[in-house]
C-alpha cells in the first residue's frame, strides 16, 4: 500500500467488466476505497462478493449514459467519503457493424457511453475538485484512437476522448485537476467476445501477439497498473497524455 493514496476515493466505471475488476483491485490494493460503479447490480455483487462488506467498496448502480443518474451517484460519493480523488472512466462499448450497413443508434449509443458519459462524470465530479482544489481523471482509451478501428463508431469514440481528456487537462488544470488516457491493445475481455466464437478470439489474439513489439498479449493487470499510476499523487505533473498499454502494437511493424 502507498501512504500518497491511503483513504483516497476513487470512482471506477464499468467496474464489473473485465477490466474494471481489475482496476477495482489494484486500487484497492493501493489504499484506495472505490465507489464500483456499473449498469447491473447483479454483476457488482457477484465481482464484489469479498469486498462489499469491508466498507471500502460501495457498489453503486448506475446507467452512465443518463445525466440525472449520473449526478445522483456522484453526489452519494461525496456524501459517504467526502472526497472524490480519482475519477476512472473504464466503461464503454463497442457494438460491431461495417461503414455500409451503419446503423446510426449504433454511432449514438457508442458516443453516449465513450464519449459522452465521462464528460458528465467530470461536470459533476467538478465543483468537489474545485471545492479540495486537486483531482485526476483517468479515462480508458484504445490503441484505435490512433490505427483506426474495424468498427468506425468505437475508433472515433476512442479519438474523442482523446480531444475531451485534453480539453479536461486543459479547463481544469488550473484547479489541480490532471487528466490522461490509457491505451490498451486487445485484452481477454467480455468486450471482445462479441466479436467471435472461441477460435476466431484465439486467431485474434495470435495476430496481435504477432505485430507487437513484444510479442505479447496485453493482461487486464498492465492496464490497471497504468492506471493506478495515472491516478496516485505519483503522476501529479502528466496531464493531457496517452500512455498506450500495448506491448509496442500501437506502432507500425519494424521490417528486419
Ligand atoms: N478489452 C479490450 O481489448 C480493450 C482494448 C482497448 C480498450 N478497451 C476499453 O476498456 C474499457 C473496459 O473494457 P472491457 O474490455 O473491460 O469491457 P467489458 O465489456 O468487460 O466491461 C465494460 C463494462 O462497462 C459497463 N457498461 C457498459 N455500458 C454502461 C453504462 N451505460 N453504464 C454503466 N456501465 C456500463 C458494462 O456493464 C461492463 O461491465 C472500455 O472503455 C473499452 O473500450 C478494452
Amino acid at each position: 500500500m502507498s501512504d500518497d493514496t491511503k483513504n483516497a476515493v476513487a470512482v471506477v466505471t464499468g467496474a464489473a467488466g473485465g477490466l474494471g475488476r481489475v482496476i477495482t483491485r489494484v486500487l484497492l490494493e493501493d489504499g484506495f476505497r472505490v465507489a464500483a460503479i456499473d449498469i447491473g447490480r447483479g454483476r457488482l455483487d457477484e465481482a464484489f462478493r469479498d469486498e462489499i462488506g469491508s466498507g471500502d467498496v460501495l457498489a453503486l448502480e448506475c446507467d452512465i449514459t443518463d445525466e440525472a443518474a449520473v449526478a445522483r451517484t456522484i453526489a452519494r460519493v461525496d456524501d459517504t467519503w467526502l472526497r472524490l480523488d480519482a475519477l476512472i472512466n473504464n466503461a464503454g462499448i463497442e457494438p460491431q457493424h461495417s461503414i455500409r450497413d451503419a446503423d446510426m443508434t449504433l454511432w449514438d449509443q457508442t458516443f453516449a457511453v465513450n464519449v459522452r458519459a465521462p464528460m458528465m462524470l467530470v461536470k459533476h465530479a467538478t465543483p468537489i475538485w474545485e471545492r479540495q482544489q486537486r483531482g485526476t481523471v483517468v479515462c480508458i482509451g484504445s490503441r484505435t484512437w490512433q490505427s483506426g478501428s474495424s468498427t468506425a463508431s468505437y475508433g472515433a469514440s476512442k479519438a474523442a476522448l482523446v480531444g475531451l481528456v485534453r480539453s479536461i487537462a486543459s479547463e481544469l488544470g488550473p484547479i489541480g485537476v490532471n487528466a490522461n488516457v490509457v491505451a490498451p491493445s486487445f485484452v481477454r475481455t467480455p468486450l471482445n467476445a462479441i466479436k467471435g466464437d472461441h477460435d476466431y478470439i484465439d486467431d485474434y489474439a495470435a495476430r496481435f501477439t504477432a505485430i507487437s513489439a513484444m510479442r505479447r498479449l496485453i493482461e487486464p493487470i498492465d492496464v490497471a497498473n497504468a492506471v493506478a499510476f495515472l491516478a496516485s499523487p505519483r503522476a501529479r505533473n502528466i496531464t493531457g497524455d496517452v500512455i498506450n498499454v500495448a506491448a509496442g502494437s500501437h506502432m507500425p511493424p519494424t521490417i528486419r
